[in-house]
């Protein structure tokens, strides 16, 4: 069986994807203050921000390939603490970087669309990114620490991910989703628009990724839909039967954040449509399957 390395198998992303693929490779997955677990698959504790240790870990391991999930996800974090973002998020990746490069391991690293500035959206593989945010310098300084220290990988532009998680970190859709079934109001932004993306979509293609030797470069993958989050909410109430008018409209200017938000980033994601066999869900299609064992909504 080859052996695979995800790093943040603990988080929402990382966790889905070693659920999936436990039973068609062995499947290594590091998490940090998270321990899970998962049969079928060996986890363990390992910090990326100690970058001495990373060539041990993947020299012990020898994957044929290293899904490079792990980060500090949350911009506002990161918008206040510079150096532990810069040093997981870039200089952490930089040594997997060198460690996949040395081993001959194929590299998928998962990067998002906070690379670009938001003033246009429908982003293609060729627009320059431009971050206004400290997690998506970090994660833009990653992808090319990449770039510059490894020949075999992916790095796969996602947009904001929803679906079921291990319950570790409810994601947006989980907690919209909580407070709709509590009858709370939803207040949403209007004005922020992004390709919302599956989770199971988005290892449908990591998926491919790994079983394509030949697959390699730069990805965008977003959903097919280009929505804010109060049309997701929308979609959600419809999904589980609660009235619309619980979502409320906020605009962006008036939610204080540490980190800036782009006002849209949604992916154009035509590329990665040509290269692999991809079935991506709508957000209406996804949340139907999603919420089809919800409780009916009841007030
Ligand atoms: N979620 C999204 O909407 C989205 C959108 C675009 C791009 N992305 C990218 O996709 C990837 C996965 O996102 P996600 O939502 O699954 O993230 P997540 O749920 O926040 O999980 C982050 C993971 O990183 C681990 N981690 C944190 N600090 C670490 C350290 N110092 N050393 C080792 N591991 C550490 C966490 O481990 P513990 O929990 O055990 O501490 C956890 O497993 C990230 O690279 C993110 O930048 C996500």
């Amino acid at each position: 069986m080859e052996k695979i390395l995800i790093t943040g198998v603990s988080g929402f992303l990382g966790w889905n994807l070693a659920c999936r693929l436990k039973d068609q490779y062995r499947i290594y997955g590091t998490c940090l203050d998270h321990q899970v677990s998962i049969p079928g698959v060996e986890t363990f504790a390992f910090d990326l921000s100690d970058w001495a240790k990373i060539a041990r870990l993947c020299e012990t391991v020898d994957p044929t390939a290293i899904v490079h999930t792990a980060a500090y996800s949350n911009p506002d974090f990161c918008e206040i603490h510079h150096k532990e973002a810069l040093t997981l998020n870039t200089f952490g990746t930089r040594e997997l970087a060198k460690c996949a490069n040395r081993l001959g391991s194929k590299l998928i690293y998962t990067s998002t669309d906070f690379v670009f500035d938001g003033k246009r959206g429908d982003y293609g593989e060729a627009d320059d990114p431009a971050p206004i945010s400290y997690y998506g310098k970090t994660k833009f300084l990653g992808e090319l620490e990449i770039t510059n220290h490894c020949s075999y990988y992916v790095t796969l532009r996602i947009g904001t991910l929803y679906g079921r998680g291990s319950g570790i970190r409810p994601n947006f859709f989980e907690k919209l989703e909580q407070e709709a079934l509590l009858g709370k109001k939803l207040p949403c932004i209007v004005d922020q628009y992004r390709t919302f993306l599956c989770v199971e979509d988005a290892v449908q293609a990591i998926s491919q990724f790994i079983a394509g030797k030949a697959l390699k470069g730069l990805f965008h993958l977003g959903g097919p839909d280009r929505a804010s989050r109060f049309e997701f909410a929308e979609k959600l109430c419809a999904a589980i039967g609660a009235p619309a008018g619980l979502v409320e409209r906020v605009r962006l200017s008036d939610v204080a954040s540490a980190a800036p938000r782009p006002p849209d980033c949604s992916l154009n994601s035509n590329k990665i449509k040509k290269a692999l066999e991809l079935k991506l869900s709508s957000i209406t299609e996804a949340l139907d399957r999603l919420c089809g064992a919800t409780p009916r909504w009841a007030p």
